[in-house]
Parts: C-alpha cells; sequence; structure tokens
C-alpha cells in the first residue's frame, strides 16, 4: 500500500512533460489543436449547459441528457488532469435546480452518488483533491455521506483540484462569507474596519484558490447563472456552441486556445503578457497555509500558440 502511493508519487512528479497539449481529431478535415502548457489557466470553471436540450433533440428524457453529460465530465476532468490544470471547477446543482420535477432531481442525485462511489479510486489514485462547493449538509443523506467520504479522502491529495459546485448559489455564497465575518466581529474576534478583499475571499467554498482565468459555458446561453460571482471578476470567457454531452477534448482545448490568445490587463492601461497566469491573484486562506501548487512547467515560457501546421511550418 505504502509502496503503490510512494510509486504513483514518484510517478507523478518525473512524469515527462509535454512540449505542447494535442488532440488529434477524429476527422482528418480538422486540424490537430495544439497549446504549449504554459499558456494554460490556472483555474477553469465551466457551467455545463444544455443536457436536457441534447436529450430532447434525440426523443430522449432529459435525465439522459444528464447521464451522456456526466461522461463528458468523466472525460473533461481526466483532460485537465493529464494537461497539468491546476483547479476545475464545475457547476452541477444549484440551489435553483430543486424546482425541477422530481424524475430529473432523482436521477441527478442517482448519478451523482453512482459517480463519487465508482470514480474516487481513479480520482484519489491520481492525487485529485476533491472539494464540494455549496451547502453539502443541505443534500440527501447518501449523497451527503459520498460527498464527505470523497473530501475528507482526497484531503491531503497534490494533484488536479477538483471543485464541483453542488446545492450551490453564488449569492448565498455570499451571504454565507458575510456572516461568518459578522459573527467573528460580533464576538470580538476582528474589527470591522479590518475587513479586507482578501479575508472576505478567505471565507468563501474557494478560500485558498486562484481566482478563476477562464470561464466556459456551452449550449450558446451567454450567462454566468449566479456561479462564482466573486471569483469570476477577471476571468476571461468563452462560450461554445455545443451542448454539454458533446463537450469533449478538442472543444476544451479550442475553449483554451482561445484564451491563450486574450490579452489579460485586470484593469490596467498597459498591455500584459496574454494568459500569464502568475498575474491572477490568489484567494486568501485564513487557516490553512497555501497549498504548493501543482509543479509548473519550466520549458515552453514563451511558446506562441500554434496548430499542428504551423508547428510543421516552423
Ligand atoms: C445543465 O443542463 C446541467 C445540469 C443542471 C446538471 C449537470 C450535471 C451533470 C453534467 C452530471 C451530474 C454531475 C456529476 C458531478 C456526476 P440543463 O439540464 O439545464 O440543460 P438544458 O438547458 O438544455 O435544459
Amino acid at each position: 500500500m505504502f509502496f503503490d502511493k510512494l510509486s504513483k508519487l514518484l510517478n507523478d512528479v518525473f512524469k515527462p512533460k509535454p512540449k505542447y497539449i494535442t488532440v488529434t481529431p477524429v476527422s482528418s478535415a480538422e486540424p490537430t489543436q495544439m497549446l504549449p502548457p504554459s499558456k494554460l489557466p490556472r483555474h477553469v470553471a465551466i457551467i455545463m449547459d444544455g443536457n436536457g436540450r441534447w436529450a430532447q433533440k434525440r426523443g430522449m428524457p432529459r435525465s439522459a441528457g444528464h447521464a451522456a453529460g456526466t461522461e463528458a465530465l468523466r472525460e473533461i476532468i481526466r483532460a485537465s488532469d493529464d494537461w497539468g490544470i491546476e483547479a476545475l471547477s464545475l457547476y452541477a446543482f444549484s440551489t435553483e435546480n430543486w424546482s425541477r420535477s422530481k424524475e430529473e432531481v432523482g436521477a441527478l442525485m442517482g448519478l451523482l452518488l453512482k459517480y463519487f462511489t465508482s470514480e474516487i479510486d481513479e480520482l484519489d489514485a491520481k492525487h485529485v483533491k476533491i472539494t464540494i462547493l455549496g451547502d453539502v449538509d443541505g443534500m440527501p443523506q447518501p449523497q451527503r455521506e459520498a460527498l464527505i467520504n470523497a473530501m475528507a479522502r482526497t484531503k491531503a491529495n497534490t494533484g488536479l483540484k477538483l471543485n464541483i459546485a453542488l446545492n450551490y448559489g453564488g449569492r448565498a455564497e455570499l451571504v454565507r462569507a458575510a456572516k461568518a465575518l459578522a459573527r467573528k466581529a460580533k464576538n470580538g474576534e476582528l474589527d470591522p474596519e479590518a475587513i479586507d478583499e482578501a479575508m472576505f475571499a478567505g471565507e468563501l467554498y474557494t478560500a485558498g484558490l486562484p481566482d478563476v482565468d477562464l470561464l466556459i459555458r456551452t449550449s450558446g446561453e451567454l450567462r454566468t447563472s449566479n456561479f462564482l460571482p466573486w471569483q469570476l471578476v477577471y476571468a476571461e470567457m468563452v462560450f461554445d456552441d455545443c451542448y454539454w454531452p458533446e463537450f469533449d477534448r478538442t472543444h476544451y482545448l479550442k475553449c483554451l486556445r482561445a484564451y491563450a490568445e486574450r490579452d489579460r490587463r485586470f484593469g490596467g492601461a498597459e498591455a500584459t503578457e496574454p494568459a500569464k497566469a502568475e498575474e491572477a491573484p490568489v484567494q486568501h486562506e485564513p487557516a490553512a497555509a497555501e497549498k504548493p501548487a501543482r509543479e509548473e512547467p519550466t520549458e515552453d515560457v514563451e511558446e506562441p500558440v500554434v496548430s499542428a501546421e504551423d508547428a510543421e511550418e516552423a
């Protein structure tokens, strides 16, 4: 057991870093997508939209769309891990989603339970650290237990930080943070004048994580729907028209390439290096020490964004 863990850890640390992240398309008409790892965002957030429409278009129940969406989610988590994304936050169930039909909510809860019991071994073996963003106490008991177990088991992992938003609402998260600070002020632990942005961020579910660099939303909808309102303030947004079950590595890499070509200024007038992740602010975590970030690739620092054709020509 110990040697298994040690060998996995060594394997991870010494895993050769690819010069480019590539996805070979199924059809030869499409170019191979390539991107140097140095251009990746640190924190990607995804609104996985369009499961219902995907199913309805096929004459299937909405729950079939969520089942297909779970397959897409599995693959995108694997891709994020393979490509060295530091943090991935997925919007899986909002506080508003309880208003859907009993059948649909039941199907989603079933998928959640199945996912967290069947995938936990693989995720843990890959050193993925699971955090649930949202009110876990408000989840049904079997799901709550599976979620608490997944978080506890992977708490010390140092790989991909996988955040799944469940029973989550962005405004509710802000109110919860305000209440936590007010409570401390009332108890005399805190001077209200000392409250600053870092302290506020330290009370959010995402305490200790960098702000979101890239928000992806599928299905062609152009809104943020109460997802991570604090953390998204400087996020680049990329919208993909496909329904979530159709979102695969090729779509994902296209979004990452679009991000890599953006010019991020964080409110300043001067153009900065596009997609320079080190400049993104890190959210303050009050109690625990800052976890060491996943090892950054040392090569490729100034590599351009290219397609396979560009690379061949060069
Ligand atoms: C939005 O599409 C999607 C959801 C509300 C659920 C997302 C859930 C999953 C992808 C699977 C379950 C999650 C885990 C972690 C196993 P929609 O149903 O609103 O689509 P529509 O806009 O076409 O109706």
